[in-house]
């Protein structure tokens, strides 16, 4: 496993940190040259180092991910991941799951929103020839980590040898090898409905305490509640995933960013499907009667060796 740590990314595998920086973008078009492709791509390791040398307490990180579109059209010698494949849009009684466009995804992770947005404005500097940068969203912590529905987001998350067995990719190719599959959402709240509820009424949506998040019993979580449908077992066996939400937004319009990773996406793909989709009881998971999902995108988050091999120079 270490060997494996030491080949990932290192914000695939490190907490969220106080401010975040998601950018999206969607490459021009399917023509490209790769002397472009080159020339931009390479300037982003540059960029992360001079502005991550201002304040080396700030701890920032940049995390890369590419979609299926743009695999082939950036590395047109390497062969996709295996399990990279677009989004699949899911849809069940009015709630909705939509597939939206996002080629390259930038994660800025840092203790300091002036240091993401310096680096963010550069690398969409950098890429501004090869890519639009379709969505920017300025995440932040939130009180005790919760989000914007003031619950605590994260507690089940794995940690240590767990977590990396969790999101790295173990076996595979050497360009997937170190890697890990990340999904990423944007949620609106509907903060209205949400305070219409009492307390012990969201407690059951989440299946979890407000105040103390200690999780609700099996007798009193309903069978909707968050956390029971997206809890992913096979075989009586729970496999995680690695959460890094950020909540974002101001009172106009805010939610959450979710941003899972996994060693395979099928973890995540599974609980999107337990979420969103009635059972046979008729239970979803309730939580989506709150938050609606505006954006959809899946990536592959190679490895640092397959970053610093490609982007040398
Ligand atoms: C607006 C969107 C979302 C919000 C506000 C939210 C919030 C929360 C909260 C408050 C918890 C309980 C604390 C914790 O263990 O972290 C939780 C747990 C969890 N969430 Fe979400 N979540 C959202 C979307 C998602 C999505 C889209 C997925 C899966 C694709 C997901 C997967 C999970 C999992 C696996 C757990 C842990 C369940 C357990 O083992 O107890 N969440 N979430």
């Amino acid at each position: 496993m270490n060997e494996l740590i030491a080949l990932a990314q290192p914000g695939v595998l490190s907490d969220p940190t106080t401010h975040a920086e998601f950018l999206t973008f969607t490459l021009k078009d399917q023509w490209l040259n790769v002397e472009e492709i080159n020339e931009a791509l390479s300037q982003l390791p540059g960029i992360e180092k001079s502005i991550r040398q201002k304040d080396s307490n700030a701890g920032l990180s940049v995390t890369m991910g590419f979609s299926a579109n743009s695999w082939p059209i950036l590395f047109p010698d390497v062969a996709l991941p295996k399990e990279l494949h677009p989004f699949p849009a899911l849809a069940d009684g009015g709630r909705t799951f939509p597939s939206t466009p996002g080629d390259i995804f930038l994660m800025i992770k840092s203790e300091r929103k002036d240091l993401n947005f310096q680096v963010a404005k550069h690398m969409a500097g950098a890429l501004k020839h090869i890519a639009d940068l379709s969505e920017d969203i300025q995440g932040y912590k939130y009180l005790d980590n919760r989000d914007m529905i003031d619950f605590v987001d994260g507690t089940e998350n794995p940690v240590s040898d767990e977590r990396a067995e969790s999101v790295l990719v173990s076996e595979g190719s050497d360009t997937e090898l170190g890697g890990s599959y990340l999904v990423v959402q944007r949620y609106v709240d509907r903060q209205e409905d949400w305070d219409a509820l009492a307390t012990e009424q969201q407690e059951r949506v989440v299946g979890r305490t407000k105040m103390d998040d200690i999780e609700l019993s099996d007798e009193e979580k309903p069978a909707s509640a968050h956390n029971a449908k997206s809890k992913v077992e096979i075989d009586g066996e729970e496999i995680k995933m690695f959460r890094q939400n950020r909540p974002y937004g101001n009172a106009i319009e805010h939610g959450t960013m979710f941003v899972g990773f996994a060693a395979s996406v099928s973890t995540i793909e599974t609980s999107l499907s337990q979420m969103i989709h009635a059972d046979e009881n008729g239970h979803y998971d309730h939580l989506l009667n709150f938050v609606e999902a505006q954006t959809g995108c899946n990536y592959f988050v190679p490895s640092q060796r397959f970053l610093d091999e490609r982007f040398e120079g």
